[in-house]
């Protein structure tokens, strides 16, 4: 987790979130949680747990508990190293995250893109959502709720 700290640092520096925060992820839900590594050094890490569609926990916030009734598999945070990039990573994370939300019996994975990343989502099979779209206070101003059905 110390790893996943500094690379999130790095890629997000407007955004930060606790140590704990993230570790708390893991713990809830550790199927959802990857890394990728090259040779014994952490490029990128994937933070997923199912969740409430049409909702979105805020950043830096605790989860507490998963959801009772889950409808979705929630990609909180996918993350590569720059020179770990254009290699597929984060397209095999969600290829990952699809089968695990299969294997849960739940229909979406959802997101929220920021940086302007929404072309990137869509190459991955990702719409936008505007009807019952959550509030993203916390995301900053490029925030866009998505979501990609099963
Ligand atoms: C976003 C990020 C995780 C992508 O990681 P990656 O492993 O390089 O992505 P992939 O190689 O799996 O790319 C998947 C597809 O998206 C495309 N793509 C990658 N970055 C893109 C971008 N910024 N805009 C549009 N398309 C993009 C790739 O060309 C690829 O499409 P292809 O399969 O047709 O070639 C990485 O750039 C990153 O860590 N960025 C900073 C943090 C960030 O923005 N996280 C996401 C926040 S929502």
């Amino acid at each position: 987790m110390p790893q996943v700290l500094a690379i999130a640092a790095r890629l997000h520096p407007e955004l930060p979130e606790r140590l704990e925060v993230l570790a708390e992820k893991r713990r809830l839900f550790p199927d959802g949680c990857r890394k990728l590594m090259a040779g014994l050094d952490m490029a990128g890490y994937g933070l997923a747990h199912p969740w409430r569609l049409n909702a979105a926990p805020r950043v830096d916030a605790f989860l507490e508990l998963l959801p009772s009734a889950p409808d979705c598999l929630y990609l909180h945070d996918v993350a590569v190293l720059s020179e770990g990039r254009g290699r597929g990573a984060a397209g095999a994370y969600v290829v990952y995250l699809e089968g695990l939300a299969r294997k849960l019996g739940l229909g979406h994975l959802a997101l929220v893109s920021v940086y302007g990343t929404v072309p990137l989502w869509e190459k991955l099979g990702f719409k936008s959502v505007s009807a019952g779209a959550p509030p993203l206070p916390s995301y900053g101003p490029s925030a866009a709720y998505m979501a990609k059905k099963l």
